[in-house]
């Protein structure tokens, strides 16, 4: 299918879209092997269409080893058969689309697996090699090069340098499974557009581009400030970080680009940590990706003030693009532990529910936080992740994060599988939290998504891409979507707040006609 014409307002589906992101090791197992897998995500197409969300994102379900869950691929355009295969991947679009539901992918252009042939055949050739120059490699300093190259760290700790048998180092930005590759090599780029060109003949709808702030990598590969020596896992990068956002990594967006427009109705979005709006903007100029994901409510607190400035900047870095808004995804702690955890942090967890949900542009949904999914303290024997050995076990990871989903019964698995085990431990806590338990419960996490998504779908209000702020008491904020009218109201005070005039579309707890108690959020016409 290549564009004839300009591309009509269906193509623009993901513009005002709800994402759901299927991390696919833990949403639902098929095959009793206590990871979650295709057949599993088909299975439950029925719950994620009364859920009311737009299209997936699903997480790496290609060919890797598996040493950080996916995420190091060894063959882009196979199916790993932990996951299941092509044939699989066919029919769940197949079905996924039959339910009214995009489906886009996760693409890892910034490194490989160290399994991926490509490797292999490097630390097979000798150095100078056209085999090397696919990735990084580079002799050492001192006389007997026995020191890396330069003083750049892992996200996941540990130095970014690991020495190959001949004595020359290798780039990894992650773990050592992980290969950085070099973007000024022709192979490299022509391979992501036979990547890209392989999922869009399949029928996906678009791309989530993982690490899109890396790839490129500045000349002579200078040092890094001594400060951020040392510093692991997810966060935005600064200007001075040699290692991120170089000019460079704009040609691979504007490839990435090219290759979606040929393909109306496309999309991508980008994985995004800088920190200043300027640079993120530039990510998705009109010639570069489609949308950018910006962790601004990540990184807040549940203080309206806080949350008031990431929506400012979310909506400044966006530029001409439609803004995204994220509470969670797989790489942080889910915002129910964030924001205090128990009672305090669902009730918090629901009232940021609205004010996501209420933002003009594009909502990513983490799978769980429909259910307010905690964080799981996991025992140090379960932890998987491999940030957890890399950082000298001082960094926990991010498997509490990513604990399967309870669908049903009263204790572990849920039928999550139908095997006795699950790749992590399900807590017997959750017999609370299951889809069955939340389903026909009007109180419950789920009923207010069901809810709220029904709305942003199918009220006027939700109309318009601009809002604007009101006065509102300390601790408060109130903003108005200029379009259709939509009011928001937030109070993380302590105290009860007189509620705006208006008719209750939707609050986060019971409130009364005149106000707003404390934690809460509302939806006003
Ligand atoms: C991204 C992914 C994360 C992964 C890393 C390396 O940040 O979201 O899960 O570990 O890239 O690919």
């Amino acid at each position: 299918m290549r564009r004839t014409t300009e591309p009509d307002p269906a193509a623009l589906w993901w513009q005002g879209a709800v994402f759901y992101q299927v991390y696919v090791r833990s949403f639902a197992d098929s095959d009793g092997d206590g990871v979650g897998d295709l057949e599993g995500i088909r299975s439950r197409l029925g719950y994620l269409e009364l859920l009311g969300v737009d299209a997936l994102w699903l997480t790496p379900f290609f060919r890797s080893p598996m040493a950080d869950h996916g995420y190091d691929v060894a063959d882009p355009r196979a199916v790993d058969p932990l996951f299941g295969d092509l044939a699989a991947f066919d029919r769940l679009v197949a079905d996924a689309h039959a339910h009214g539901i995009k489906v886009t992918v996760d693409v890892v252009p910034n490194h490989s697996s160290d399994q991926h042939p490509w490797f292999q055949e490097a630390l097979a050739a000798p150095p100078g090699s056209r085999e090397r120059a696919r990735y990084f490699f580079r002799d050492g300093r001192g006389p007997d090069g026995a020191q890396p190259p330069n003083n750049w760290t892992s996200v996941f700790g540990g130095p970014a340098w690991t020495r190959a048998r001949d004595g020359q180092w290798y780039l990894h930005l992650f773990t050592p499974r992980q290969p950085d590759l070099n973007w000024d090599n022709s192979e490299v780029r022509a391979d992501l557009v036979g990547t890209l060109r392989f999922w869009l003949d399949r029928g996906v709808d678009g791309f989530r581009i993982d690490v899109a702030h890396g790839m490129a990598k500045p000349a002579g590969l200078p040092d890094m400030p001594a400060y951020l020596i040392g510093i692991t896992g997810a966060q935005a990068h600064p200007a001075e970080d040699p290692r991120f956002d170089n000019e460079d990594v704009h040609e691979v967006h504007r490839l990435i680009r090219k290759v979606a427009d040929e393909y109306p109705g496309s999309m991508a979005v980008g994985e995004i940590w800088v920190e200043s709006d300027e640079r993120f903007a530039r990510y998705v100029r009109p010639d570069e990706l489609h949308l950018g994901f910006n962790f601004n409510l990540v990184a807040a607190d549940f203080d309206a003030d806080a949350v008031r400035r990431a929506i400012d900047h979310s909506l400044t870095a966006a530029g001409q693009s439609p803004p995204t808004w994220t509470l969670s995804n797989h790489d942080v702690s889910r915002h129910v532990t964030r924001y205090g955890g128990g009672d305090l942090g669902v009730r918090r967890a629901r009232a940021m529910a609205l004010v996501q949900l209420a933002l003009p542009g594009v909502a990513y949904l983490y799978n769980g936080e429909e259910l307010g999914l905690p964080d799981v303290a996991l025992p140090d024997w379960a932890l998987q992740d491999p940030l957890w050995e890399r950082s000298g076990h001082t960094d926990r990871g991010r498997d509490g994060a990513r604990v399967p989903l309870p669908w049903e019964g009263s204790e572990p698995p849920f039928a999550f599988t139908e095997g006795d085990k699950t790749w992590l431990p399900m807590p017997p806590e959750w017999a609370g939290l299951t889809v069955e338990a939340q389903l026909e419960d009007p109180d419950s996490m789920l009923s207010l998504y069901r809810q709220a998504l029904e709305l942003r779908k199918t009220h006027a209000a939700f109309s318009g891409g601009e809002l604007e702020w009101y006065g509102a008491p300390p601790g408060c904020f109130a903003f108005r979507r200029k379009g259709g009218g939509l009011i928001c109201a937030l109070n993380t005070s302590g105290a009860p707040v007189p509620l705006p005039p208006g008719e209750i579309l939707l609050s986060s707890a019971p409130v009364s006609d005149t106000e707003l108690p404390p934690e809460t959020s509302v939806w006003l016409v």
